[in-house]
């Protein structure tokens, strides 16, 4: 798309299976006009002051289009003082996100990990009453804490699909989605979580929500109850989740999203009532299209003088 209109575009191609260094990036973002960035990509102040350093004529960086919905990745702040557009991804990839959450809060509470490994290992000798028991979803409570776009997709099939419960939380009540999924509203995260069965985190990451779930949360829930991340990782206390799982505080968690990504908590990957996967929430060949498109409809948009659809600031 961005060819198409006759820009020049620089590819990372050494970032290919790694996230992008920041000499890399300082070295690529001289003169550009604008940036398409991904969720590894940290952009502060350095970066930017980078973008808009190499012109004579005046300032080049215009716009950074970040391929996610979420943007903790980028300084606000910095960006507002260099009056540079920053955009986003959003409502492209809400079903999938959805889908990939619930297919991990299935795969832990039907122990399908556990089980493919056991029957790869040779271990099924025979069918018994007892082997290998789950939890099911149906007429089950299911917590979301977070009530945007992908935490109503959850909402949505848990009701309509699963005959689960719906309990949220978010800073704000929202009438409609109580209407929807006749729901009840909490306040307050510490008077939700000890009423679930499953807990699924759909919050941005900000300062006020950095390890939301910690060691006094994750006693408080059922020892029962799931827990399932698919938001961002230092949402979760992590080192105080590899405790509440090898304690038995919670019964499982199921996360898509790392407190220091890539790396993983060691105490986690010891843990067999813990399903991991690697970021990849969003990954279909649909959804990384769609999201693609819109970063450069954004970049485009932007440097055509237009309003981009996806405008955070
Ligand atoms: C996002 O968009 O913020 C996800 O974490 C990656 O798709």
């Amino acid at each position: 798309m961005l060819r198409d209109k006759g820009y020049e575009v620089l590819i990372n191609e050494r970032a290919k299976n790694r996230a992008a260094d920041k000499e890399e990036i300082l070295a690529g973002i001289k003169g550009a006009d604008a940036m398409l960035a991904t969720l590894t990509d940290k952009v502060d102040a350095e970066i930017m002051d980078a973008g808009l350093s190499a012109s004579s004529g005046g300032p080049t960086l215009k716009i950074i289009a970040n391929m996610a919905v979420g943007f903790d990745n980028i300084d606000l702040e910095a960006a507002k003082k260099r009056n540079i557009i920053v955009t986003n991804t959003p409502g492209v990839l809400t079903d999938t996100v959805a889908e990939h959450t619930f297919a991990l809060m299935l795969a832990i509470s039907h122990r399908i990990v556990e089980a493919d490994k056991f029957t790869r290992a040779g271990l099924y000798n025979a069918w018994g009453p007892m082997l290998l028991l789950g939890s099911d979803l149906f007429g089950k409570t299911l917590g979301v804490v977070g009530s945007g776009r992908i935490g109503s997709r959850m909402a949505y099939y848990a009701v309509k699909g699963f005959g689960m419960k719906v309990l949220y939380t978010d800073v704000k009540q929202d009438e409609s989605f109580e209407r929807e999924f006749d729901t009840n509203f909490f306040n307050n995260i510490d008077d939700l979580l000890p009423k679930c069965d499953y807990v699924s985190l759909h919050v941005p990451l900000l300062e006020s929500t950095r390890h939301l779930i910690n060691e006094n949360r994750l006693k408080s829930m059922k020892k029962t109850a799931y827990l399932i991340n698919t938001s961002r990782g230092p949402v979760i206390d992590e080192k105080a989740l590899a405790r509440a799982l090898k304690e038995g505080w919670i019964r499982g968690a199921a996360i898509d999203v790392f407190e220091n990504e890539p790396k993983v908590e060691p105490e986690l990957l010891r843990q067999n009532n813990i399903i991991l996967t690697p970021h990849i929430a969003s990954a279909t060949e649909e959804t990384r299209n769609a999201m693609a498109e819109l970063a450069a409809k954004n970049i485009i948009e932007a440097l055509e003088g237009r309003k981009p659809p996806n405008l955070i600031r």
